[in-house]
């Protein structure tokens, strides 16, 4: 992540149709004029890939078919089906680029997207990088993941571990769960932020990508009917596809219409840098993490901001795997603490660690009809910041291992580790957000 395109983190933030929008948990940094410049330009690259998509997405279709039509008479003749799948192929992409374009047109007013031609101050198209095209490929597949019902069973192991563990933390019978504030970092395209508001609970999500932000704005705010628009997001596997319907298979989405069905408890988003935006100790009730702790260059980091952020007595519930990010990204800093670390390292910072599990089977993403299905053994716990807590990080001395509840590990055997599963990977360098509503 380069200097020039980090911009500082303002704290805005959206809620979803039907819910207010009443929780202001830190001040609201103003950005200055340059860093609101980087801001606005960052965007605009967003948007940009978001444009391309299709012409990008049709380059690959067409080198393809140039091999194709050098082959020998006789193998084209032996591969007019396949010819005929790419043309299907096409299609799918020209829909989803539809989809995409509705969404930006939707979302113009809300976020300072601009009109059809990217230009910068100086008049120069924006330039766009192949690693967004390639976020704006998985942005499709998140949108899948969070509000598809071909993705249900993969929410199903990633979030409901969670849910009830908050709903056994908080339960309805002992709390107003109104008054319970749970936030969500790394809340992707909002579905669990979503499912706890839900249940009553006042909940925020945070991001800090415009991919992620323009898409969850879409479905929580924008999308009015259920299972409205249809996508298509693994058409850009070209391997490992058993049959050719099963790389053009369609899904639909939103399974469920936030806009129809809003949460009983208030629901927001807030855009920025988790680390900036969330710098005020003792707020929260709850934090709960779901594939976010290894987007960071130093884990502690997020771990002690997370304790900071946490009432005394507060609970963190956090599930997935130890991907870390930004260990294969050339010029990143990184670190890589195993579970074994990290388990010591929590209690350094002064959580409690009420259960531990090793070995929860889940998926990210995942084609479900794909040759190649890869499945993560992730890591379950519950922690809990000590009633008595005073801000600050707690003596290393102070952790022992009595009141772990259940270590386990449920052996299964996880197969073909992604490290791409993440539409806005932070190195994007965009640190900022959208425009209030
Ligand atoms: C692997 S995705 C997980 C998304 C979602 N929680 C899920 O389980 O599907 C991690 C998300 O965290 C976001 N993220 C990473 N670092 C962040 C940070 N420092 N502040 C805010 N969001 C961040 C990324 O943009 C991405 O959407």
């Amino acid at each position: 992540m380069n200097n020039t395109q980090k911009a500082s983190c303002s704290h805005n933030r959206t809620s979803a149709q039907g819910a207010s929008n009443n929780v202001s948990t830190a001040d609201p940094p103003i950005l200055n004029p340059e860093e609101a410049e980087a801001d606005r330009k960052h965007m605009q690259k967003i948007v940009a890939a978001l444009r391309y998509y299709q012409k990008y997405c049709f380059a690959r279709v067409n080198q393809t078919e140039i091999y194709l039509n050098s082959l020998p008479k006789r193998h084209q003749d032996m591969l007019v089906e396949y010819r005929n799948h790419l043309r299907v192929i096409r299609d799918c992409i020209h829909e989803n680029q539809a989809v995409i374009k509705k969404m930006l047109r939707d979302n113009v007013g809300f976020m300072d997207i601009g009109g059809s031609e990217q230009k910068d101050k100086d008049g120069y198209n924006t330039k766009i990088d192949q690693q967004d095209l390639e976020h704006a490929q998985s942005t499709l597949k998140l949108i899948a993941r969070d509000w598809s019902t071909s993705c249900a069973e993969e929410r199903e192991q990633s979030y409901k571990p969670i849910i009830d563990a908050v709903e056994e933390f908080f339960k309805p019978d002992d709390y107003a769960l109104n008054e319970v504030k749970i936030l969500v970092p790394g809340a992707g395209l909002g579905r669990l932020t979503y499912e706890l508001a839900c249940r009553g609970y006042e909940c925020e999500g945070n991001e800090f990508s415009y991919f992620m932000l323009i898409a969850s704005h879409f479905v929580l705010n924008l999308c009015t009917e259920e299972n409205k628009y249809t996508l298509y997001p693994w058409v850009h596997q070209n391997v490992n596809n058993l049959r050719m319907s099963h790389q053009v298979a369609p899904i639909r989405f939103p399974d469920i219409c936030p806009a129809k069905n809003p949460p009983k408890g208030n629901i927001m988003i807030a855009a920025g840098d988790f680390l900036e935006v969330y710098t005020a100790p003792n707020v929260y009730d709850c934090v709960a993490t779901s594939f976010f702790i290894d987007c960071a260059n130093n884990i502690v980091d997020f771990i002690e901001t997370i304790y900071r952020i946490l009432k005394p007595g507060g609970i963190w519930v956090n599930l997935g795997p130890l991907l870390y990010h930004f260990s294969d990204i050339h010029g990143e800093n990184s670190i890589e603490p195993t579970y074994e670390n990290l388990e010591l390292i929590i209690r350094m910072v002064g959580f409690e660690v009420l259960r531990s599990q090793t070995g929860i089977r889940t998926k990210y993403a995942q084609n479900p009809q794909s040759m190649l299905k890869s499945e993560y053994e992730s890591l379950f716990w519950i922690c809990r910041k000590p009633t008595n807590a005073v801000d600050g990080i707690a003596d290393s001395s102070q952790y022992d291992d009595d009141n772990v509840e259940d270590v386990q590990n449920t052996g299964a055997n996880g197969v073909g580790i992604s490290n791409n599963h993440c539409a806005g990977r932070y190195n994007n360098g965009y640190r900022n957000a959208y425009q209030h509503q």
